[in-house]
């Protein structure tokens, strides 16, 4: 069955939005409201980075947005040279902005696609995508984004996600849907809810929890691992 995207927003409608929004991705304490126990994932994915690479140099932090998974990951592994990829500007720059005082390592700015992403062979020892993935459309982009981030790793190296997540069943997934649109209502009522979701249903096409396990195994990673999961987010990874 092949899917439609050609409703679905572009890179640029996609970077025109986040280009306007630094703000509300620059809070380290409770990173991202909309995702669900955004806090407790962004702590498993970097304490699940520093146990598995505690002696890490390099570290790649793919849709970096305003930098809070790379400080986080820097409150536990110092002076890391990190590279951030975003598609939009002012983020890279806010994230920037308040990595600089934290390491005495390089920092090299991305502004590109992730998918355009042109990384060395065995560099990285850490690779971070926060809720950025569920950008990607096609299975093509999904293979190739996989594929791209295992070869870029040392051995040893590991790949850390949290994002939003889809279900394969539709009766699973409307189920957890409702789920999200509660939590969303709780925050902030009905308008809320629905702002979230026209622009999730506009911008995002999240891949289930299988789907991303199975291909992290199909791309050749040999150990991998479940950190979370929470209604339609979940926080995983693997190791090469
Ligand atoms: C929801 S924010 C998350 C930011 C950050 N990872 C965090 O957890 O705080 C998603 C980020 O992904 C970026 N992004 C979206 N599509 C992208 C793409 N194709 N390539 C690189 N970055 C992308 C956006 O510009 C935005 O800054």
């Amino acid at each position: 069955m092949t899917t439609d995207y050609s409703k679905k927003a572009t890179n640029q409608q996609i970077r025109e939005r986040f280009d306007n929004d630094t703000e509300r991705f620059s809070n380290l304490e409770t990173g991202q409201q909309t995702t669900i126990d955004a806090p407790l994932t962004m702590e498993l994915c970097t304490e699940a980075a520093k146990y598995t690479n505690p002696y890490a140099t390099q570290l790649l932090d793919i849709g970096c947005g305003a930098g809070n998974y790379t400080l986080k990951m820097l409150s536990k592994i110092p002076n890391l040279n990190c590279v951030l990829n975003d598609l939009s500007m002012p983020m890279l720059q806010k994230a920037q902005e308040r990595i600089v005082p934290q390491t005495e390592g390089t920092i090299t700015l991305i502004q590109d696609d992730m998918r355009n992403l042109n990384l060395a062979d065995n560099h990285f020892d850490i690779i971070l995508a926060a809720a950025t993935l569920h950008h990607l459309r096609d299975d093509d982009d999904w293979e190739l984004m996989f594929n791209k981030i295992y070869k870029a790793l040392k051995p040893g190296g590991s790949f850390w996600v949290s994002d939003l997540i889809s279900h394969d069943s539709e009766m699973i997934k409307r189920l957890f849907e409702d789920k999200y649109g509660n939590y969303l209502e709780s925050l902030g009522g009905r308008e809320y809810r629905q702002k979230v979701f026209d622009y999730v249903n506009y911008e995002d096409t999240p891949r289930s929890l299988n789907y991303q396990l199975e291909l992290l195994a199909k791309v050749g990673f040999r150990s991998i691992e479940v950190l979370h999961k929470n209604s339609c987010f979940a926080a995983f990874g693997a190791i090469k």
